[in-house]
């Protein structure tokens, strides 16, 4: 491996500007994340405390070994979104460590509208058990919803990826042989009864947790029976009576004890073989990170220098250093994990493409995962290069990325503008994880761009129907198409839809990716396999 070495301007007069910049965008990140776990709700967190409930991230915290980190997924879901009445969606989603081994958990936050599901926590609940097939991870669900939210009932209830499809995977989670666990710690009303009644094993709390199809009202109304919730669905009825639930627990920390104690008792994952060497720090210091990236349109970086300062001792086997740079594409370690790391450094071109296609084709016989550093406009356009077949060149890089058998893990440096997006392992290509850094960008063009081309053929209907088009009303199209594009492009707007598993600093990649590896590897990867490559 060779040192890391660019003659990019790290410390050139806007070094210490960016730096600044990204500090502070990162102090927005960290304030919005700090109000999370009971901003502006303290009173349903006190009612919740007063019944003796821990909260869902208490839970957590007590449910994982002491002092493990806890990877937590898109913590800023429906961020922006219904007045805010739904910090993380109402449910903590996140992958952890019980007896060693790695988990996945889906905790309802009852503080929240009763842990009720609006569109956004649905969507954190379904991404939940995706990983967890994707890397054979087992499942605990901490239990305490009052199910869908009523109001939201069209976007929730009847489509393929709404509320039902929680049972559908539970189902398809359990043909996997992937073991799921059930914590009732609160209310699990309709169809959330399956959660339990599906899992492999479940547990209750004495006089809190409840489960039925139908509660009391519901009951009275339908049959004139009166009956108390605990007396219908309570944890004596359903672990004397019913059977639907295995394990009694007097309150919430001697049901996560009990939930650790099932942990301990299944078997050992067989995981993926890799060489793993001990973890070196970068030869870069760690906060002069944000001095490399991206944060303002007018500054394009020499990628190498992000890159040395994420991988271990800033050190990587660059492939084809002189050919194609635009994008940069070399094997190194991050935190003693084998990487192969696939990074924009300008436009895509059809050598680019090729470049990168041939590289992936090495990760996948040599068992490397890719990291994509997305920073990319889009491929290059033209006459010159449609006539060369961009197209063709851009389809193999397309098809190597989505049929990789090695995990990718994406981060979005910078921009992700259109088919770029996507030759970069966006979210329908199915990375393992993808994050974003908060200056990132997404969206199928740039504001200017696309205000300018919506302008253009608003300009040329008006000439081809006759009329004139007015100066002003141009302006006013104009400028509301790119206030539209900025504001639904920002890194904020597509964490609160899920268009990604969150927004971390950069300071904190190595972190993220080096667990993202070490979680895939619960699971063996399948041999390489492509499709037809068009020559
Ligand atoms: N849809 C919409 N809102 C709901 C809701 C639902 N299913 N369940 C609860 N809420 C709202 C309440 O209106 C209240 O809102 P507010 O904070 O704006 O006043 C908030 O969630 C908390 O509910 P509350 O009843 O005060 O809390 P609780 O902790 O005492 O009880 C439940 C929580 C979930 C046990 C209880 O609200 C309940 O039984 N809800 C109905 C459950 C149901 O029948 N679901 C079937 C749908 S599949």
């Amino acid at each position: 491996m060779q040192k890391i070495e660019t003659d990019s301007n790290t410390r050139d007069k806007q070094f210490g500007q960016r730096v600044e910049i990204m500090k502070k965008m990162v102090a927005d990140l960290n304030l919005r994340l700090a109000e999370l776990p009971g901003g502006g709700r303290e009173k349903a967190v006190a009612k919740h405390r007063q019944r003796g409930k821990l909260t869902a991230r208490e839970r957590i915290e007590l449910l994982l070994d002491a002092g493990t980190p806890f990877l937590e997924l898109s913590a800023l879901a429906a961020y922006g979104q219904y007045d805010n009445q739904f910090p993380s969606a109402g449910i903590v989603t996140g992958i952890g460590v019980i007896h060693d081994r790695e988990v996945i958990i889906v905790a309802n936050d009852a503080t929240v509208k009763g842990g009720t599901y609006v569109h956004e926590t649905i969507k954190k609940h379904l991404r939940a058990q995706e990983i967890a097939m994707q890397n054979h991870l087992p499942c605990i669900y901490l239990v305490d919803s009052g199910g869908i939210f009523l109001p939201e009932q069209a976007r929730v209830f009847p489509d393929k990826e709404d509320f039902g499809r929680i049972f559908y995977n539970q189902a398809q989670l359990s043909a996997q042989g992937i073991p799921q666990i059930a914590v009732v710690m609160g209310s699990c009303t309709a169809g959330g009864a399956y959660v339990p009644a599906m899992s492999d094993e479940t547990i209750i709390v004495r006089n809190q947790g409840t489960i039925f199809i139908g509660g009391p009202p519901l009951v009275k109304a339908a049959t004139g029976e009166e009956v108390s919730a605990e007396e219908l669905g309570g944890g004596h009825v359903h672990t004397h009576i019913s059977g639907v639930a295995d394990h009694l627990a007097e309150n919430d920390e001697h049901a996560l004890e009990l939930c650790r104690s099932i942990i301990e008792t299944l078997p050992e994952p067989e995981k993926m073989s890799l060489d793993i060497h001990s973890s070196e720090e970068p030869a870069r210091q760690i906060k002069n990170i944000y001095g490399t990236l991206p944060v303002n349109e007018k500054y394009n970086p020499e990628v190498r220098e992000l890159i040395a300062h994420i991988v271990d001792n800033s050190e990587w086997h660059e492939f084809k250093s002189d050919y194609a740079p635009t994008i940069r594409t070399g094997f190194a370690r991050i935190m003693g994990y084998p990487a192969g790391i696939i990074a924009n450094n300008g436009v895509i071109y059809a050598e680019t493409a090729r470049k990168t296609a041939h590289f992936i084709q090495l990760c996948e016989f040599r068992k490397i995962p890719i990291v994509f550093l997305q920073n990319i406009t889009g491929f290059i356009v033209g006459k010159k290069h449609e006539h060369a077949g961009i197209a063709r060149d851009g389809a193999k890089m397309i098809h190597a990325v989505a049929n990789a058998n090695v995990p990718k893990f994406t981060i979005i440096t910078g921009g992700s503008y259109g088919a770029g997006n996507y030759a970069m392992a966006g979210r329908a290509f199915n990375p393992h994880f993808l994050w974003m850094y908060p200056n990132a960008k997404i969206g199928v063009m740039g504001g200017k761009q696309a205000a300018e081309v919506l302008t253009s053929i608003q300009t040329a209907t008006a000439n081809k129907n006759g009329q004139s088009t007015d100066e002003k009303n141009s302006k006013a199209t104009f400028d509301k198409i790119r206030d539209q594009y900025e504001h639904e492009s920002s890194a904020f707007y597509s964490t609160s839809r899920l268009w990604d598993d969150g927004i971390i600093d950069p300071a904190d990649t190595r972190r993220y990716l080096a667990m993202g590896i070490a979680v895939s590897r619960n699971r063996l990867w399948n041999e390489p396999k492509h499709g037809v490559f068009r020559m």
